[in-house]
């Protein structure tokens, strides 16, 4: 009888032993899991600026935003160009002349307004090809923010047909700041623009998280 109690007794005490010691786990994994959070997102500072005149870079820098998680911005030229400014069979239309003369067009203020370089580590600047080169704006942007010194930059360019080397070469010249890779895209390619953007940001580490 004396022995029967003792077994009793002893599977008793192993319960309790065992349960303590599986509450004692379950708390500590508790705290492992508070402990082990997911990395915080990485904030990507970016910045997207563009020129466009009619509409295709502007498609793109949109698309660059969304999925970087960027901020888009419009180079606005101060007196905004029209039509006939823009006829680039006339050799005494503005976009001509210009080029001619090397200007540099002013931008509106309120673009400068809505850029605070300070606020970002890489710069995406966007164009259209303009008689194989970056429009003469886009030359003033970056005179105007001192060639963007410090910071990480990156093209993107839309043309008829041309490519975006000549453009490219030209635009990291005025570059103080590291100069990486231009996406490139003519009439023909926009269509699958949404997946080439995608493809080059990752390879880039840019895609939004
Ligand atoms: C003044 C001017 C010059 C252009 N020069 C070229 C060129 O040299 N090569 C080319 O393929 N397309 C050229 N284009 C066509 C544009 O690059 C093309 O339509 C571009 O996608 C327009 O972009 P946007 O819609 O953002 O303005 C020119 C267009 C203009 C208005």
């Amino acid at each position: 009888m004396k022995r029967k109690i003792w077994n009793v007794l002893i599977a008793f005490i192993v319960c309790l032993t065992m349960t303590l010691v599986g509450c004692q786990s379950a708390a500590h994994s508790g705290s492992t899991r508070q402990q082990t959070q997911a990395p915080a997102p990485t904030e990507n500072k970016i910045l997207v600026v563009y020129f466009s005149y009619s509409g295709n870079t502007e498609r793109v820098a949109e698309e660059i935003t969304s999925q970087s998680g960027g901020k888009g911005v419009e180079l606005v030229p101060a007196i905004p160009y029209t039509a006939a400014d823009v006829n680039y069979n006339d050799s005494n239309s503005r976009s001509q002349v210009e080029r001619k003369n090397d200007a540099r067009p002013e931008l509106s203020e309120q673009t400068y307004r809505q850029i605070e370089l300070s606020d970002y580590d890489t710069v995406i600047i966007g164009y259209p090809i303009w008689n194989g080169y970056e429009p003469m704006l886009i030359r003033t942007f970056l005179e105007h923010y001192n060639g963007l010194s410090g910071k990480t930059v990156y093209t993107f360019s839309t043309a008829a047909s041309s490519g975006g080397s000549a453009a490219h070469n030209s635009v990291s010249g005025r570059v103080t700041g590291e100069v990486g890779s231009n996406l490139h895209f003519t009439s023909s390619t926009l269509s699958g623009m949404s997946t080439r953007v995608h493809d080059w940001l990752a390879d880039l580490h840019l895609l939004a998280e």
